[in-house]
């Protein structure tokens, strides 16, 4: 079976915009349930203003304690400028993430640059990373839609695409930051970006806004796209990004995978012990599209109730 790589963000995606307040010890045991099932790629935090994301402001003492507890996991994490990548690095980061949006106000929204500014500073944070022996990820955010500009330009997404694969990122994140993509539109432009990004370096990145993650994940497969970020339980968003919601459900994914003859290597009973592991933390029900089925289907199993 051919391989997809995944990469579970819900420690920064999906907790970046929750009301209730997570421990630092809550996320390390909901990495160690994603750990325990299967998965080896996690965005573990970010780097950036604690006035602008509360929920990130322990990043400092987050990284030391999952490098130690997991040395072979993939651990990355977002960083916005140079500030952030020192302190990235301070804490023992191995490989950061700089995101770029497609649109100028985009841009502004989320980190208060316009887009030549953040162009300039997420190349200037990718050759500083890579001076420090660091791997890299690039976001290209507002890839599809812009909350605040509408359709995002083709020949712009490909552009920045090329200049952070220039720039050396090893891995370029295009991503639907409102979920607002079709599958065609997906299609379309996965094979127009593998034409200035080797797909080896390729990575998508889904919210599920209009309950067609699943879908355009699909669409980004036939487009030949192995490398995919989604968050357990689905939950995320942007806060700079009116309308954003949660992100494409990595048991959503894994499930659509392994259906379709790909393996994932992520166990889907693990992920419901993630699941509900931050639904006690959130207080709230979380789970994708198929989650009302994956518990029929356990229930059935184990002989639990359905809720
Ligand atoms: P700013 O206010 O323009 O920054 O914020 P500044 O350079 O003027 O500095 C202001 C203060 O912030 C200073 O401190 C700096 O030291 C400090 P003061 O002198 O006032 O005490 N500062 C920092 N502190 C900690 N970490 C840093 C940092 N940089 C400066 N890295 C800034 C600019 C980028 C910092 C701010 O706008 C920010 O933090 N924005 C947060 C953006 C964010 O987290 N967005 C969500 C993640 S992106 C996303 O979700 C999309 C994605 O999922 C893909 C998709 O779905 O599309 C990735
Ligand atoms: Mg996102």
């Amino acid at each position: 079976m051919e391989q997809i790589f995944v990469t579970d963000v819900a420690p920064r995606d999906g907790l970046q915009n929750q009301q209730i307040p997570v421990s630092t010890d809550a996320k390390l045991e909901l990495i160690d349930k994603l750990v325990a099932a299967g998965v080896q790629s996690v965005e573990t935090t970010s780097f950036v203003s604690p006035k602008a994301v509360p929920q990130m402001a322990d990043a400092g003492e987050l990284v030391p304690q999952v490098n130690a507890r997991w040395p072979q996991l993939r651990s990355s994490v977002l960083v916005p400028n140079l500030k952030g990548l020192e302190r990235a690095h301070a804490a023992g980061a191995k490989e950061i993430a700089v995101v770029l949006s497609a649109t100028e106000t985009m841009n502004r929204k989320n980190i208060n640059m316009g887009l030549n500014e953040a162009l300039e500073v997420s190349e200037k944070t990718l050759a500083a990373a890579h001076a420090l022996g660091l791997k890299t990820r690039a976001y290209v955010a507002v890839a599809f839609e812009c909350p605040f500009e509408g359709e995002t330009s083709l020949d712009e997404v490909l552009r920045l695409s090329a200049r952070m694969h220039a720039a050396g990122a090893g891995e370029i994140v295009i991503a639907d930051t409102i979920g607002a993509a079709s599958p065609a539109q997906v299609k379309e432009r996965m094979n127009a970006v593998k034409k200035v990004v080797p797909l080896a370096q390729l990575a998508i990145h889904l919210h599920d806004t209009r309950g067609m993650g699943v879908a355009n994940a699909w669409a980004a497969l036939e487009a030949g796209v192995r490398r995919f970020d989604a968050s357990v339980g689905g939950i995320g968003g942007c806060p700079f990004a009116p309308g954003a919601a949660g992100n494409l459900a990595t048991e959503d994914l894994v499930l659509m995978a392994e259906r379709s003859g790909f393996s994932t290597g992520i166990s889907i009973d693990g992920l419901m012990d993630a699941i509900a592991f931050a639904s006690a933390q959130l207080q709230r029900p979380l789970g994708g599209r198929s989650m009302a089925w994956l518990q029929r289907e356990k229930a059935k199993r184990g002989g639990i109730q359905p809720e």
